[in-house]
């Protein structure tokens, strides 16, 4: 990311080119003894994906000034976590999916334990390559590290997923479901975000709160769009199978507030992200555009 870019609509595509090639580079790991397991990884992060945590991770750095490549390697580490999340989300003994981005889940194609090992793997990378991320001061780093492993475990996306396995089949209530919904996916959004916007190093910054209140408001309708896309996409252009939610009887926005109320939420959650950044400048339209995207996605 150069530091004049702030073009909006080239935004997304150029994080994801900006983002894949550091990953490739980083990725570029043999180890004969278990290439396997280094091809699984490889397998599960490089094949495709938004890149959206990514993006928001840049988006918010640009928000806050930082200079190009300092929110770069903190960018990496969210998009590791999430992959890792992604294969252990299809396995059988969760929600038992075999496509995912257009292609064989990571089980199917290799094995379920080597998926396992390669979640596994790619969850420990990403706090090996943030502990190490180049230009940032230790406090900053430590920060970071907490902040990450924070959202990452059972107050976060780990415990969200298990009030998902929990919740198959329940009647839950709103409040139920939103808790779901913000640890599950809102937590990792979350954090990206503040990654970005703590590259800045000035924690005490008070603009760190208002992108905060934009992330929680985006984390939540992110998923709010994952579930009207289970009801009302395409597999060919989600790349996962279409009714998997209902296939398991999963509690979603349009299962309980049907597709109209579901839709109507997510306004709201996009408009309550849009005022979030009103004292910003155009500083933040990397920020706005990827809300308007999330929201209007149809993959
Ligand atoms: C899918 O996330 C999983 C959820 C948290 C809903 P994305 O829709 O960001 O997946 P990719 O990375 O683009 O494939
Ligand atoms: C997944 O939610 C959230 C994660 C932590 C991966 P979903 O189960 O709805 O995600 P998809 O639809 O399989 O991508
Ligand atoms: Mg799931
Ligand atoms: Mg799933
Ligand atoms: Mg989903």
């Amino acid at each position: 990311m150069t530091d004049t870019l702030t073009a909006p609509t080239d935004f997304l595509d150029h994080c994801r080119r900006q983002v894949e090639q550091e990953l490739e580079h980083r990725l570029a790991i043999a180890m004969p003894e278990a290439g396997r397991l280094c091809e699984a990884m490889r397998y599960s992060v490089l094949g495709g994906g938004k890149r959206i945590r990514p993006a928001l991770c840049l988006g918010a750095a640009m928000a806050m000034a930082v200079p190009g490549r300092r929110a770069l390697v903190p960018a990496c580490a969210v998009e590791l976590v999430h992959a890792y999340s992604l294969i252990h989300d299809d396995l059988p003994a969760m929600d038992d999916d075999d496509l995912r981005r257009g292609r064989a889940t990571t089980h199917i194609a290799y094995d379920e334990a080597t998926a396992i090992l390669a979640g596994d793997a790619l969850q420990a990378l990403a706090f090996e390559w943030l502990s190490e991320a180049p230009e940032l001061t230790d406090p900053v780093r430590l920060r970071m590290v907490r902040e990450l492993a924070r959202a990452s475990g059972y107050l976060g996306m780990v415990g969200g997923q298990a009030i998902d396995l929990a919740s198959v089949g329940q009647q839950v209530s709103l409040a139920t479901l939103e808790l779901m919904h913000r640890r599950k996916t809102g937590a990792l959004i979350e954090v990206s975000v503040r990654l970005g916007a703590l590259a800045a190093q000035r924690l005490d910054d008070d603009r760190l709160e208002r992108l905060h209140h934009y992330a929680r408001a985006l984390g939540l309708a992110f998923q709010v769009q994952d579930d009207l896309l289970d009801v009302e996409g395409d597999t060919s252009v989600i790349g996962k199978p279409r009714g998997s939610d209902v296939a398991r009887a999963k509690p979603t926005y349009p299962a309980l507030l049907g597709v109209t109320g579901a839709r109507s939420h997510l306004a709201d959650l996009l408009a309550e992200a849009h005022r979030s950044l009103a004292d910003f400048g155009p500083e933040a339209e990397p920020l706005r555009t990827i809300a308007d995207f999330v929201v209007a996605r149809s993959h």
